[in-house]
């Protein structure tokens, strides 16, 4: 169980996270909303311990997160942030290897071999294993780092918007990928998101985070109303109900400030052309 407990981070004297209790629960998938700037990246690298904190405590299975050995957190709980280092010439296959290194020390045996193919094979990845990653598409390397950090095989992933960049077809293999990883491996999966419909229909729990506060904490599709999404985003929507699960309609809009936006946006076609 990862808990978190009266958390602040200031960054100079700017609060970006203040006073944030929340607990996630083993073996499920758990999906962190909410504007941009809400601290939502910051409460991640502050679980995955890439970004150090002011007051408060993080515990991960009782431990307090700096109180960790390295190699020791590095098998427990893995951590892909938002946007990743370029410019390596590693290949594909490499950079998959990687996430093995807590576990092999870089000698990689015949089990971390088979666990990079099974790997390569889950994200399409394995005719590309050889390219080097500063030759592959946005979408491309994108999965790739999600692969290093699945071959990783921690109990907790941390992935800060791993549909970044992906089409519709992958975004559904990662979020269906990352289902089985909890129901079927029995991993504890946090990911960020901006597209709440995939939220709704891939979470177990759905954590809102805005200006830095908890804003709600719930299962799904109970974080899926009308009131708390609107609240959320500063947005007018339409929640439908399809197959159980919630759907936002959020495009459409007919609401005043959209449709003056509208106008906004034809007034300056007008101009410019
Ligand atoms: N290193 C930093 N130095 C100063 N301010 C920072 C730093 N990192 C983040 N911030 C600020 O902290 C706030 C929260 O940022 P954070 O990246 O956690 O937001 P987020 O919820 O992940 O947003 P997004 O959806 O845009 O990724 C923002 O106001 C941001 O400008
Ligand atoms: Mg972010």
């Amino acid at each position: 169980m990862i808990e978190v407990k009266n958390l602040n981070k200031n960054f100079k004297s700017k609060k970006i996270i203040q006073d944030l209790s929340l607990t996630i629960q083993e073996n499920q998938l758990t999906s962190l909303i909410g504007p941009n700037g809400a601290g939502k990246s910051t409460l991640l690298n502050m679980i995955g311990r890439l970004c150090p904190y002011d007051s408060g405590q993080i515990l991960i299975d009782g431990i307090e997160v700096e109180g960790w050995e390295s190699t020791e957190l590095a098998k427990k709980l893995s951590i892909m942030k938002q946007s990743n280092p370029l410019g390596l010439q590693i290949s594909v296959r490499e950079l998959m290897a990687f996430g093995r290194f807590p576990h092999s020390k870089g000698r990689l045996t015949k089990q971390d071999q088979e666990i990079i193919d099974e790997s390569l094979d889950y994200l399409s990845l394995s005719d590309l294993q050889d390219k080097k990653i500063t030759e592959l598409s946005g979408g491309q390397l994108q999965r790739a780092f999600i692969g290093m950090v699945i071959c990783q095989d921690t109990k907790y992933i941390l992935l800060d918007e791993p549909l970044n960049n992906l089409d519709i077809n992958h975004s559904i293999g990662i979020m269906n990928l990352l289902r089985r990883l909890v129901d079927e491996k029995g991993k504890t999966v946090v990911v960020v998101m901006h597209d709440i419909n995939y939220a709704s229909q891939f979470s177990d729990r759905i954590i809102a985070m805005k200006d830095g506060k908890l804003f709600a904490n719930d299962d799904a599709n109970d974080v899926f109303q009308k009131d708390i999404v609107d609240d959320l985003f500063d947005i007018d929507v339409e929640i439908i109900e399809y197959n159980l699960r919630k759907y936002c309609i959020y495009y459409g809009n007919d609401c005043e400030e959209c449709l003056n936006n509208t106008e906004d946006v034809k007034t300056f076609h007008q101009a410019t052309n």
